[in-house]
C-alpha cells in the first residue's frame, strides 16, 4: 500500500440542531453512534455521497473529489447510482441505454470488472449509471438481498482500489439504500440554507434505521457546505448551527458558488481538467487534502512531494555550508 492508514480518534459531537436558529425545525437529536470515530481504513474504502435533496452538489462533489484524489495518485472508482446518470455525463459518458451500467450489476447480469470504464484520468474509473436504474427499484422489490446487491457486487474489485465513491440519487429509495448498505462512511453535501437543517434531521433518522438493519458500522465521514456564499447572514447562521452539531465533522473546506464548477460537466470533465486555476478546483483540492488528513492517508503524489522537498532542503543545506566545511 502506498499510504499509511491509522485509526483516528476524535471526540464525538453532541447537542441538537434546534438551538441556534430562532425558529429551527424540530430536529432529530444526535445519537453518539451516528458520528463515532472513523474506522480503520482498509483497501477499497467505500464512501457514499448522500443527501435526499436534489441540487445540493452531490454529483459535483462525487466527480470532483474523485478526480482530485485520482490526480493525487489514489486509485479511485466512481459509481453512478442515479438514473439521471449525471456523474457519467459529467465525466464525458453521454447517455447510452445499450451500455452496461450499475443496473446490470444490481440485477446480477454482470460482474463489476465487466462494467468498469476507464476515464480521461489514468487512476479514475467509472461504473456508469443509466435510465434503467429507475426499473431496478421495482424489479428488486421482492428480492431478499435487494439492499446489499451493490455491496456484494463491489466486493470483487475492492482490493484493486484505494477508494470507491458512490453517487446517490436525490431520494431515499432502494438505490440509496444500496449505497447506504455498501458504504463505510458518508459525505453529506448541503447548502447553507434553512431547509437544509430539516433534511439533516431526516437523514440522521434514516441512518439510524440503516445502522439497525443492514449496515451497523455506517458513519458520517463529513458534512460539506456547497455553493457557499459567506456574504449572507443566513449562511453564517446555518454554518454555526451545523458546526455546533457536527463539530469537527463539518469540513473546514467549503465549496463556493463557482461558475466553472457548473460549466465543467457540459464539457465532460472534472473541474480540475476544465479549469485548473478556478476557485472550484482549489476548493475541491482543499477538500481532498482534508479528506486525506482526516483518514491519516498519504497520497502517492504527497509522498513524492515530501521526498522532493527533503532532497531540495538537503541540497540547500550543502550549498550553504560547503564553503566552511
Ligand atoms: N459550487 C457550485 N457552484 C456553482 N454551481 C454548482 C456548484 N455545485 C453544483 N453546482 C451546480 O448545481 C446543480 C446541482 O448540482 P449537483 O451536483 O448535480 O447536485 P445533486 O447531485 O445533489 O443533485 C448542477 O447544475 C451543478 O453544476
Ligand atoms: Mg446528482
Amino acid at each position: 500500500m502506498q499510504f499509511s492508514q491509522l485509526r483516528t480518534a476524535s471526540p464525538e459531537p453532541q447537542g441538537t440542531l434546534s438551538t441556534a436558529l430562532p425558529s429551527s425545525p424540530q430536529l432529530h437529536p444526535l445519537r453518539r453512534s451516528a458520528l463515532k470515530p472513523l474506522p480503520l481504513i482498509s483497501m477499497g474504502k467505500i464512501l457514499g455521497v448522500v443527501n435526499q435533496k436534489g441540487g445540493v452538489g452531490k454529483t459535483t462533489t462525487a466527480i470532483n473529489l474523485a478526480a482530485c484524489l485520482a490526480i493525487e495518485g489514489l486509485r479511485v472508482l466512481l459509481v453512478d447510482c442515479d438514473p439521471q446518470a449525471n456523474a457519467s455525463s459529467g465525466l464525458g459518458f453521454q447517455r447510452d441505454d445499450n451500455r452496461r451500467s450499475v443496473y446490470d450489476l444490481l440485477v446480477g447480469d454482470c460482474t463489476a470488472d465487466q462494467v468498469i470504464l476507464p476515464t480521461e484520468l489514468e487512476s479514475l474509473s467509472l461504473i456508469p449509471g443509466s435510465n434503467h436504474l429507475t426499473g431496478a427499484n421495482i424489479e428488486l422489490a421482492n428480492a431478499d438481498d435487494r439492499a446489499v446487491r451493490l455491496r456484494n457486487a463491489l466486493e470483487t474489485v475492492r482490493d484493486t482500489l484505494d477508494l470507491i465513491i458512490l453517487d446517490c440519487p436525490p431520494a431515499l429509495n432502494l438505490l440509496t439504500l444500496n449505497v447506504l448498505a455498501a458504504a463505510e462512511t458518508l459525505i453529506v453535501p448541503m447548502q447553507a440554507e434553512y431547509f437544509a437543517l430539516e433534511g439533516v434531521s431526516e437523514l440522521i433518522s434514516t441512518l439510524e434505521r440503516v445502522r439497525a438493519s443492514v449496515n451497523p458500522g455506517l458513519i458520517i465521514e463529513g458534512v460539506l457546505l456547497t455553493m457557499y456564499d459567506d456574504r449572507t447572514n443566513l449562511a453564517q447562521q446555518v454554518t454555526e448551527t451545523l458546526r455546533e452539531y457536527f463539530r469537527e465533522r463539518l469540513y473546514k473546506a467549503v465549496i463556493p458558488r463557482n461558475i466553472r464548477l457548473a460549466e465543467a460537466p457540459s464539457h465532460g470533465k472534472p473541474v480540475a481538467l476544465y479549469d485548473s486555476r478556478s476557485r472550484g478546483t482549489e476548493a475541491y483540492f482543499e477538500l481532498a487534502t482534508e479528506f486525506l488528513v482526516r483518514n491519516k492517508m498519504e497520497s502517492p503524489r504527497g509522498v513524492q512531494r515530501k521526498a522532493a522537498a527533503a532532497t531540495a532542503a538537503k541540497r540547500e543545506t550543502k550549498v550553504r555550508f560547503w564553503p566552511y566545511s
